[in-house]
């Protein structure tokens, strides 16, 4: 088990992501206050900035009239894990409307998503947004060196402490760089990491984008680069070698950038499993349903392959008649990206299939899709999870997913069947998950039925495996692990681990 001793930071952390571990909002009364956001990396990352007296540089969530206004503190109710943030340990980067459209509408969600998740006929390769992209990164960038400044004031005498900064995500794939650089400028140390969230695309994908060279060097500007799983190191390691001719070795995974050794790393994510099961254990029962539900959670993107999942639970009612009247899909749809046209014509799209296909089967008594289009709380999610026989999740790409192990760590009581897609990150480890290819309509149909009749032996063995991996490999491992590669943890008075 990791980590094997207490360790603790050594030096500050600095976390530089798009969106802060809140978003700001007005009360009624036109005042600024904190909306907590609930995510697994929050939950893991907060407490050790908090902890070590770091720093998060982020975009707020609005666009404030006076960027000057000071970040209010936490209201004394909130209990989340972000609630210890002081205000001075919050950067705040405001960005002019339109330059902030063009980078988080446009070259964030219309370029890099779609591409990195190879889909490039659904990319828009625009010049304006590209810029407004490199704009909004020189501005992170110019706001975490302040922040650099700020914590080297903060030293004490003869003390050197060496701050971690960790970037994070596709928002931010040119910040290192001008970090880098600005840091050499004014003569400050720090190291740099990068995680990225969703899937490094291959090199054939990859080389669509005009300015791909630049989006290379700006992540080379790191130390050490994290990704979900081996292949999209790999992917990352032959661009680099094919765009930029850099050396690479694929032994250890290292990029020779000059002189200066670049690491590679395949570390994945997890979820806070504790606070899942902790839910599980305490929800009380959200579907009232003597039915068998297959569940399904996403955000509304069309990553998710929600059409090809509907289409595909309509080919198990065509092709198993017996499951008429018993089972009943069951999908939460999370509203995403609103502003963005793909988004809302898969709204569109995914409207006329449920009702579609309601209209086609449903009978006095029963209609096969219960369809949510909206946020639902902790608690019921992880009420939903417990209660649901089979987790039905089938992206058609993605980095990692986190549904497949929250549905895990809710298994508290009769364990409910795990499908999951081959294209996401998460079918590298969850082996005992049944896999599919979600392009292949009946194949998912008739997984559905093997699930839905899965014998309870089969099913316990299953989850039993799949639950062991995700408690033990969890959020927080995937954060140590990642500050242990980067040499930021202290293990006391013993050497440091080997990596
Ligand atoms: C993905 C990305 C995150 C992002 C999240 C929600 O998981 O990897 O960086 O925050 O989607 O998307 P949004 O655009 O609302 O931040």
């Amino acid at each position: 088990l990791f980590p094997p001793r207490k360790a603790e930071m050594k030096s500050p952390i600095v976390v530089v992501s798009n969106r802060l571990p809140f978003i700001l909002c007005k009360d009624d009364d036109g005042e600024l206050q904190r909306k907590p956001c609930a995510g697994g990396l929050v939950t893991a990352v907060a407490p050790v900035v908090i902890q070590c007296g770091g720093l998060w540089v982020g975009w707020p969530g609005i666009h404030m009239d006076d960027p000057h206004q000071s970040v209010p503190e936490s209201d004394p109710g909130d209990k989340g894990p972000s609630a210890g943030l002081k205000s001075e340990q919050v950067v705040v980067v405001h960005v002019e409307e339109q330059i902030f459209d063009d980078y988080y509408n446009g070259c964030c969600n219309a370029t890099f998503w779609p591409l990195f998740h190879s889909m490039p006929d659904r990319a828009v390769f625009v010049a304006d947004m590209w810029e407004a992209y490199s704009t909004v990164n020189a501005m992170f960038a110019y706001k975490t060196v302040e922040a650099l400044k700020k914590l080297k004031a903060q030293e004490e005498e003869g003390e050197e402490r060496i701050p971690l900064v960790w970037i994070h995500d596709y928002h931010l794939m040119l910040a290192a760089n001008h970090i880098r650089q600005q840091c050499e400028e004014e003569n400050l140390k720090c190291n740099l990491g990068f995680f990225l969230h969703i899937p490094f695309p291959p090199w054939d994908i990859f080389r669509l984008f005009p300015w791909d060279d630049d989006v290379l060097q700006g992540i080379l500007g790191c130390d050490m680069v994290g990704f979900h799983i081996e292949d999209y190191c790999r992917n990352f390691l032959d661009c680099c070698q094919r765009r930029l001719g850099f050396r690479v070795d694929r032994v250890h995974n290292l990029v020779d950038v000059a002189g200066r050794t670049v690491k590679v790393r395949a570390l994945p994510i997890g979820i806070p499993y504790k606070r899942f099961e902790e839910m599980a254990n305490a929800a009380p029962r959200a579907l009232q349903s003597s039915q068998q539900i297959i569940l399904g959670v996403d955000r509304l993107d069309y990553t998710k392959g929600l059409v090809n999942r509907i289409r595909s639970f309509e080919r198990l009612l065509e092709k198993h008649p017996e499951h008429l009247e018993v089972v009943k899909l069951m999908q939460v749809a999370v509203p995403s990206r609103t502003d963005v046209k793909e988004y809302q014509q898969l709204k569109e799209q995914i409207d006329l299939e449920v009702g579609r296909i309601n209209g086609r089967f449903s009978t006095a008594n029963w209609s096969p899709i219960r369809y949510i289009f909206g946020c639902i709380s902790q608690d019921e999610l992880a009420a939903y999870y417990r209660d649901s026989s089979v987790a039905l999740v089938t992206p058609l790409r993605d980095g990692m997913n986190l549904v497949a192990k929250e549905y895990v760590a809710c298994q508290v009581d009769k364990p409910g069947v795990l499908i999951l897609s081959l294209f996401a990150g998460a079918g590298e480890t969850m082996h005992e998950a049944l896999l599919v290819n979600p392009y292949e309509l009946d194949g998912v149909a008739d997984t559905l039925h093997r699930a839905l009749t899965m014998p309870d032996d089969e099913r316990e063995m299953r989850m039993y495996h799949l639950k062991k991996r995700e408690r033990t490999m969890d959020v927080d491992f995937w954060l140590s692990s990642f500050l242990k590669a980067m040499g930021s943890l202290d293990f006391g008075e013993e050497q440091d681990e080997p990596m």
